[in-house]
């Protein structure tokens, strides 16, 4: 990675220390960011604050002892990132609504909940948005989809656009988008290791052992992902140039393309969005 010039961020809260919130953490501890006051970080159980005691820049509070943590981590937070479960997300902003600074955005990460939904919960002047990060963030090599809430300003975006940078690549659409944008880039990590998963089994009956499989496997998802954004080159003609006429990729090719993966995919990602309309519905 190249080296990055310093970021500046004000005061941010993360509610909820689950496997985003602690991905999103990460990249705000980057050797180049810096917080103004630190971070602050809450969750339900001590455990995982417990894993912050170390670190200097972390101040993490628990609410199962502290029925408060939630309403002081936010206090003088300019940026307040609510990463619990989607079901206990309208709830928290509540709970804290009161205590945020007068020009703090929230950011909600939860899937399926509508900004209208993170308006009401929050107040109807608050700025609030929508992010849907998915979990290469915990490499920095995440994908972060945003739909921006009216009452947010440009200042206000490009300061979450940032944060968000820490853990990878951002790109702001409207809200209609948003959950057609999570069934590519927030399931997708899940669509790729199933694909890893199925094809290290088929190359493990064609006797290749478990270590043989997964390396063979993943260094060529690897390199192929690597060569298709280094090179710059579109995905078909770097696909032509491993298939020649009559050869044993163009045969295996054949075998992909008449089961329609794209059909399938797409069949996947509608089932996705389906879940994601549930979600805001509550079910
Ligand atoms: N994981 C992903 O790939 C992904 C991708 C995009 C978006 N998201 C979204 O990110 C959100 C979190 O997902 P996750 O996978 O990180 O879930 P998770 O691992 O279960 O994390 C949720 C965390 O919130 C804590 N928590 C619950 N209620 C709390 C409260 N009132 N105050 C403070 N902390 C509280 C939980 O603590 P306890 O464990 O102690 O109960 C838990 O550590 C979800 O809304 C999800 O839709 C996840």
């Amino acid at each position: 990675m190249t080296q990055e010039s310093p970021l500046h961020l004000p005061a941010i809260a993360i509610l909820g220390a689950g496997s985003m919130g602690r991905a999103i953490l990460q990249g705000l501890l980057s050797p180049h960011v810096r917080v103004a006051t630190g971070i602050r970080i809450t969750n339900r159980r001590l455990e995982a604050a417990d894993d912050f005691a170390t670190e200097p820049r972390v101040s993490a509070w628990v609410t199962s002892t502290n029925g408060e943590a939630n309403r002081e981590a936010v206090r003088g937070a300019k940026v307040v990132i609510v990463a619990v479960k989607p079901a206990d997300s309208e709830e928290i902003i509540a709970e804290v609504a009161a205590d945020l600074d007068e020009d703090a955005v929230v950011v909600s990460v939860a899937a399926g909940k509508t900004l209208a939904q993170l308006q009401a919960a929050a107040g109807a002047a608050r700025a609030v948005m929508r992010a849907m990060p998915n979990t290469p963030a915990q490499i920095r090599r995440g994908v972060t989809g945003m739909a921006v809430g009216e009452h947010v300003s440009a200042v206000q975006r490009e300061l979450v656009e940032s944060v968000f940078a820490t853990v990878g690549s951002v790109v702001i659409v409207d809200e209609e988008r948003l959950n057609a944008l999570t069934s590519i880039s927030g399931s997708g990590p899940a669509y790729v290791f199933y694909l890893i998963e199925q094809w290290e089994e088929a190359a493990r009956e064609q006797g290749f052992t478990h270590a043989e499989a997964a390396l063979l496997v993943r260094e060529t998802v690897r390199g192929a992902a690597e060569l298709v954004i280094a090179s710059g080159e579109q995905p078909e003609e770097l696909r032509r140039r491993v298939t020649s006429p009559n050869g044993t990729t163009e045969r295996a090719i054949a075998v992909l393309a008449g089961a329609n993966l794209a059909e399938l995919l797409d069949t996947a990602m509608q089932a996705a969005m389906a879940r994601a309309r549930e979600i805001a519905a509550g079910e």
